[in-house]
């Protein structure tokens, strides 16, 4: 598989955090080798039930007609698995996989010379999709609607537009942020998947694929409060099991039980809902700070040294999902669920949770 953008923590504006959604290079690490964690077929893939069946038809039906698949746009919260579904459909469809990303594409050459190299079939895999320069996005309009490529050649007067015929190839594109993409290019996609947060039950079993391709024993509680500290990504289920596996080799018994995973999960100060030292604050600042919110996104982020985007696309999912964090018209806050978690005292007159009515919540 190539791969010519590798993500970083900083891509994502973060800090290093062990919890990060972001692709570390303990988790790239492996893609090649022989011990990878990520499954390479749809059976193995766990989770994701709904885009995996509509795959499945996709990808047999496309077979059967020998055409190549429709253009797909897959999107979520980072870290539930865009590559590793990408890299299963190239795989299911025995085609070459080509990875990039939308930061990683400058010019409109480095596309056209992308697309020019692809053969019949080929899975192009675009990540953050939404980061594309608009003027390097118009080269992908015909590259996808009529696999072609409209070149121009010269300037001023002179200048003359030649077409340049493609392979029939899928585009596959991710993103976080579905709302970003314009608007001409997200009606090019024939199939639109939204990736949601896995259960902890999906999780579980997830760690218990990675903890025997790894060679460490795993209870099923072991392998269930990994899960359940996970918040519901599979990239941090698995880097989370790696960190168990060093503790229960050297300071336990070399097997995952519920007492392991819960001592080094402690220890590394991640809670019993898999919340880290930054939910932990970010919430906390908006109770000491906001009396519990609402509060702007903005001075949110002020405040707690935090990048807007990454409160939303990395902090905020889960939060939501949990129940600790509402999303308002007016702002941000935290629910009586989250003050009871960090054992601070909700109060109902609060000049906060006056405001917060149901109405209000982003449901
Ligand atoms: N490893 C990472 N994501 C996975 C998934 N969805 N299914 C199985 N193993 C995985």
């Amino acid at each position: 598989m190539k791969n010519d953008y590798n993500f970083s923590a900083e891509d994502f504006g973060e800090d290093y955090r062990l919890i990060t959604t972001a692709e570390t290079e303990e988790d790239t690490d492996r893609i090649d080798s022989e011990n990878s964690l990520r499954p390479e077929t749809l059976e193995e893939y766990i989770g994701q039930e709904k885009a995996k069946e509509s795959l499945k038809i996709s990808i047999e039906a496309a077979k059967l007609r020998d055409e190549s698949l429709d253009h797909i746009l897959l999107y979520g919260p980072p870290g539930l698995g865009k590559t590793t579904l990408s890299a299963i459909i190239a795989n299911e469809m025995g085609v070459n996989l080509r990875i990039t990303s939308g930061p990683a594409i400058e010019k409109q050459g480095d596309l056209a010379a992308l697309l020019s190299n692809l053969q019949k079939g080929d899975v192009l895999f675009i990540d953050e999709i939404h980061r594309l320069n608009r003027n390097i996005e118009e080269i992908l309009y015909p590259a996808m609607e009529d696999y072609a490529l409209d070149i121009i050649i010269g300037s001023g007067p002179a200048a003359r537009s030649i077409r340049i015929p493609l392979e029939h190839f899928t585009l596959i594109g991710a993103t976080t942020r579905a709302g970003q993409l314009s608007a001409p290019l997200r009606d090019r996609f024939g199939v639109i998947h939204r990736l949601e947060l896995y259960t902890d039950e999906e999780l579980k079993k997830i760690v218990e694929r990675s903890a025997s391709i790894l060679g460490i024993p795993t209870t099923e509680e072991g392998a269930l409060e990994i899960a359940r500290r996970s918040r519901g990504t599979p990239r941090i289920a698995n880097r989370l099991l790696k960190r168990v596996r060093d503790w229960a080799q050297v300071r336990g018994e070399g097997i995952i039980d519920k007492k392991t995973a819960d001592k080094s999960l402690n220890m590394l100060e991640i809670d019993a809902l898999g919340l880290d030292n930054t939910d932990r604050r970010m919430l906390l600042s908006i109770i000491k700070t906001f009396n519990g919110g609402p509060v702007g996104l903005e001075t949110l982020g002020a405040v707690i040294g935090e990048e807007t985007v990454t409160i939303e696309d990395v902090y905020e999912p889960y939060l939501m999902q949990i129940g600790f964090l509402a999303r308002t018209p007016r702002g941000r806050c935290v629910t009586k669920a989250a003050y009871d978690h960090l054992g601070c005292t909700y109060n109902e007159s609060g000049a906060g949770h006056q405001q917060l009515s149901m109405e209000d919540a982003d449901l």
